[in-house]
């Protein structure tokens, strides 16, 4: 199967599908709120700094997709949204567009609009060498200008690899690759849904990355959509490998909080609402990242992607106001109570 064909079924399979892991921890992380909280909530200022961009909303449209004819739409709609919101967007891996220059368009719309930061995006699995050659440098800046980026996510799937019959297998040599990149872009390592652990961001931190996207369990399992696709495949799922690590991985805020080595750091993974945004920056995040929630809006339209971010702003400064919070800093001070599955993770880790 083409990648391209790939990102297709990955998209009908995530949009109509529960791929969910089976519990989200952002619900074990409860909010003291303030009854007299001095703020007025037409003065809330949701504004923040990212890399040294501006944003107008702590958000982050979370890499996704391109690299098939009908998948410019989408990234398109986001655009659009991340745009007018002024929120930072990712495209999705764009190997496909390194092989076939001719889909290069369904990635490069969003260099179409004024979208505060936009995120190139490449796997680490292809970095280095698998059955075939690894991207080389040349491709990778494409990558980067392509999508006119101000920083480069390097993706670590290695769940998802697995699960495929597909997938690549090696990763030796990722760290020296990573270490290399970093010398020459902003580097964001990122994580799809399985977590960063300490040694990971230790070594991010030590190799040169300006920030981490910490990705853990909560939300989409791409180990759970390759169980899906083989089931399409008439094939029998508990012969896959993504059937049994469905519900593999690091809980997303236990990822964050083992990613605090003092870099800008992404809450994602199975973020829903606003109010868990304010969750994740509550525990040290600068943005809140949402895919699948993303999707699901732009496959309907631009004015659907505008209005799930209105109702994120909503949300967010709903907890802003019940908290005391004014500004995007204050957030951090706000106290939390951890319950739970999550506190179990806490008291071992
Ligand atoms: C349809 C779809 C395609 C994705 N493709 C990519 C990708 O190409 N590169 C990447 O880094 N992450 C990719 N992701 C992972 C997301 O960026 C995110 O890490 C993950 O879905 C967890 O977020 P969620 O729980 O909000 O969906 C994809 C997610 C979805 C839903």
């Amino acid at each position: 199967m083409t990648v391209e064909r790939r990102k297709l079924e990955h998209i009908d399979i995530i949009s109509t599908k529960n791929v969910s892991h089976d519990y989200n921890y952002w619900d074990d992380v409860e909010i003291v709120q303030r009854s007299m909280p001095e703020v007025d909530f037409d003065e809330i200022d949701t504004s923040t700094k990212f890399l040294g961009r501006k944003l107008r909303l702590p958000l982050l449209i979370s890499s996704m997709t391109g690299g098939h004819p009908e998948t410019r739409k989408i990234n398109e709609n986001l655009a659009r949204g991340a745009a007018e919101a002024g929120i930072a967007m990712g495209v999705g891996s764009e190997r496909a567009a390194i092989l076939n220059r001719k889909v290069g368009d369904s990635y490069s719309v969003v260099a179409e609009y004024d979208v505060p930061f936009r995120i190139a995006n490449v796997g680490a699995p292809q970095l280095i060498r698998q059955s075939r050659e690894a991207l080389t440098d040349e491709e990778v800046g494409y990558a980067v200008d392509l999508v006119k980026a101000d920083a480069l996510a390097i993706h670590f799937n290695f769940v998802q690899e697995l699960s495929q019959p597909e997938g690549d297998r090696n990763a030796k040599g990722v760290r020296s690759r990573v270490g290399e990149l970093s010398r020459k872009y902003r580097v964001i390592a990122k994580e799809t849904g399985a977590g960063f652990s300490v040694k990971d961001a230790l070594d991010f931190k030590q190799l040169g990355v300006s920030a981490i996207d910490t990705g853990g369990r909560s939300g989409t399992s791409f180990a759970a959509v390759e169980s899906m696709r083989s089931i399409k495949e008439g094939e029998d799922s508990r012969k896959r490998v993504g059937n049994t690590f469905w519900n593999w991985g690091i809980p997303s805020p236990i990822s964050l909080l083992y990613c605090n080595v003092e870099l800008p750091l992404i809450a994602s993974g199975g973020i829903r609402s606003g109010l868990d945004v304010f969750r994740g920056l509550s525990m040290g995040a600068s943005l809140g990242g949402l895919a699948s929630t993303f999707l699901k809006a732009a496959l309907q339209s631009d004015k659907e992607v505008v209005s799930l971010i209105s109702r994120l702003e909503a949300e967010l400064k709903s907890a802003m106001m019940l908290t005391g919070c004014s500004s995007i800093n204050d957030i951090k001070k706000v106290k939390k109570i951890y319950r739970g599955r999550l506190l179990e993770w806490m008291n071992q880790s």
